[in-house]
């Protein structure tokens, strides 16, 4: 049994999609949490991967009329590009239509049939044509289809079930009796709360007539696995189980299932009475995180709000991203992402606490010569500083352990501040100019091992960024990578005598406010846009302002439809229209003769801003703009799907 080792899994994420920030949280906090593991010295094992079977993987495939394992093959290249990008440091990526998985799957599904842990039973469901889905009685609304309220009609289906009831006590038990099995322990008792009503058996197959991309039964042809079934045995065939038993024993049981809060019953109840009836250890600690919200909203695809994790990175670097991701949510509970608190939180943190600290010490260390020198007699003021450094060193550790990032986070930048503030107090630039060289020597070498050994701290949330800082300090990026925190508290500190690399700002302030402003006034006086143009080139490039609802709601679209159109004399692109919205008739004067002959713009229904200020287009009054999409060469009006009256507010 694995008490040392440390191997921590990620949900497996469908194919179906693209991977969001969401996605990318978990595996980031995997990867943080494996990378401290090895930093402490641990034998440590990451599993991430794709969850490939399924109904919403078929329906994705056949949506792009594409065989569904092409359709995997494809997607799942994107998932494994932003784990690469985003420097996560897994040690295998399990894909569940492997065969060797698949293998295990059925060796498992026959062994639990043979022992009668799985058995098959007749019932009655409701089956809507229409919808192609299948029902149980309570699933119906006033006897029709819960979706399009047609008529259903019972079928009789067999099926397989797991007998997950007979394990409900012992469960209850489990949980009750390993606080640590089901953490935060709120998540715990929404379990407990959970097994309070009756646990009924887990249906564990489904006929191919109704779906077929999934695992074959091997004792009946007809069935293939139920997903969730074959998606969590992922977590042990992805460690050797029924290939490589010491392999399997070195990391079984796991120490982290990481996990949002949505797919808690899975992995608390589905899971571990799996587990159970294979004869296998729990894992140790399943541990489900809150919800990354946009705005204060759940993200989702139909709000348009799903921030892509990849716009973040190419903004703003993956440290940082990083960095902002574990330092903004305390694990457990929700958090919101706005690109304002992301660049309030980098200006603050990474910019001014740390980029200003490590800029003193290279502008400092520099003026005197380049090399670190060994401290002189140490004073209060160094006591007082090593002292808060101790102290991030071990809040780190323990705040790891309890799984509280941001915590952790806040005591390495609180060491930092402290950093800031020695160098303030005892002034190096004053000991310079006097002359006190015994004293500098002692200040830059007590500021540096400081940086030095925040950086180890920092390293697993930063690791591009913190070896740049070791670089800057003197050391070969590979060897300040390696150092570990076990290093911190065992060796002495190896820096008096290194020479120190002036480089860039580590992390370079962010103009968000003044590019915001800049954009929010267009061109209203070129002074003001000068002015502010400096600002604005300072910032990472393409930086995009995320907007309100309340932003949008200034904007008023509306349907109109065009009355007449006619060419603009002596303008060849342009065209007059004369439209009609909502019973008003307005003129608006559009740069669309390249595409649509005014004959042809009669009577169609398009998209307007109706209250943008009037403006004079060739001398001809405009009274606002229509939408249209345009890429290349190629420009299309924006209309609505169907008929509905002119004036219809659109948003
Ligand atoms: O559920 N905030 O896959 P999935 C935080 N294949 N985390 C989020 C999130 C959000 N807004 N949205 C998604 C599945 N996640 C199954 C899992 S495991 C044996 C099978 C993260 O692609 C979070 O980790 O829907 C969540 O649990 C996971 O993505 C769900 O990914
Ligand atoms: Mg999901």
């Amino acid at each position: 049994m694995n008490t040392e080792n440390f191997y921590v899994t990620t949900p497996i994420y469908y194919v179906n999609d693209k991977p969001h920030i969401g996605h990318a949280y978990t595996t980031i906090l995997a990867d943080v949490l494996a990378r401290y593991h090895r930093s402490l010295g641990e034998d440590t094992f990451f599993l991430t991967g794709t969850d490939e079977h399924g109904q919403k993987v078929q329906k994705a495939a056949e949506k792009r009329q594409m065989d569904p394992k092409q359709h995997c093959d494809e997607t799942v290249v994107r998932f494994q590009e932003l784990w690469r990008k985003l420097g996560i440091t897994n040690d295998r990526f399990i894909r569940t239509t492997e065969e060797y998985h698949k293998k295990v799957v059925r060796e498992i599904l026959q062994e639990l049939y043979d022992r009668g842990e799985i058995y098959k039973a007749e019932y009655t469901g409701w089956y809507c044509v229409g919808d192609e889905r299948f029902f149980t009685e309570k699933d119906l609304v006033d006897g029709k289809c819960p979706e399009c309220g047609r008529e259903v009609s019972a079928i009789k289906e067999s099926n397989y079930f797991f007998r997950m009831s007979k394990y409900q006590d012992w469960l209850i038990d489990y949980i009750q009796t390993h606080p640590d099995f089901i953490q935060p322990s709120f998540r715990a008792n929404e379990t407990l709360g959970f097994l309070r009503k009756k646990l009924s058996d887990l249906c564990i197959s489904r006929p191919k007539s109704r779906l077929s991309w999934g695992i074959e039964l091997p004792f009946d042809p007809d069935y293939v696995c139920y997903v969730w079934f074959d998606a969590l045995i992922n977590y042990i065939s992805g460690v050797g189980f029924h290939r490589n038993q010491e392999e399997f024993e070195h990391w079984w049981p796991a120490s982290y299932h990481l996990i949002g809060k949505d797919i808690l019953t899975t992995h608390s109840v589905y899971w571990p009475t799996m587990l159970k009836a294979i004869g296998l250890p729990m894992p140790r600690t399943i541990f489900a995180h809150g919800w990354w919200l946009t705005g204060n909203t759940k993200m989702s695809k139909s709000l348009g709000n799903v921030v892509n994790p990849m716009d973040m990175v190419e903004r703003y670097g993956v440290d940082a991203f990083r960095y902002f991701l574990l330092s903004e949510m305390s694990p457990g509970n929700d958090a919101n992402f706005t690109e304002e608190a992301f660049v309030a939180r980098y200006n603050s943190d990474l910019a001014n606490d740390l980029g200003n600290l490590l800029s003193r010490v290279l502008k400092m260390t520099l003026r005197s010569g380049g090399v670190i020198q060994p401290p002189a007699e140490l004073t209060a003021d160094e006591a007082e500083l090593n002292a808060e450094v101790d102290k991030a060193v071990a809040a780190m550790e323990s705040c790891l352990l309890a799984m509280k990032f941001d915590q952790g986070l806040a005591a390495v930048m609180n060491a930092v501040r402290a950093g800031n503030r020695y160098m303030e107090k005892t002034a190096p630039w004053s000991l310079a100019k006097k002359g006190e060289l015994a004293r500098l020597n002692t200040v830059l070498y007590t500021a540096a091992d400081a940086l030095r050994r925040v950086a180890v701290l920092l390293a697993p949330v930063m690791p591009s960024k913190m070896a740049d800082l070791g670089a800057a300090l003197g050391y070969n990026r590979n060897d300040f990578a390696a150092l570990k925190i076990s290093d911190l508290k065992t060796k002495k500190s190896d820096l008096a005598g290194r020479t120190v690399q002036d480089c860039d700002a580590l992390f370079p302030r962010i103009q968000f406010e003044a590019a915001k402003e800049a954009e929010a006034k267009p061109a209203k006086q070129e002074k003001a846009a000068k002015a502010a143009k400096p600002a604005k080139a300072a910032a990472p490039a393409g930086v995009v302002e995320l907007i309100d609802i309340a932003d949008f709601a200034k904007v008023q679209l509306r349907t109109a439809k065009v009355i007449e159109a006619s060419r603009v004399e002596g303008a060849d692109r342009l065209l007059r229209l004369r439209i009609e919205s909502g019973g008003e008739e307005r003129q608006i004067v559009s740069g669309i003769a390249r595409w649509y002959t005014p004959e042809s713009l009669a009577g169609k229904s398009i998209v307007i801003v109706a209250n943008l200020r009037p403006a004079k287009i060739r001398g001809i009054e405009s009274a606002g703009m229509l939408l249209a999409a345009k890429e290349g060469d190629t420009l299309r009006l924006v209309t609505t799907d169907g008929e509905i009256a002119s004036g219809a507010e659109v948003g």
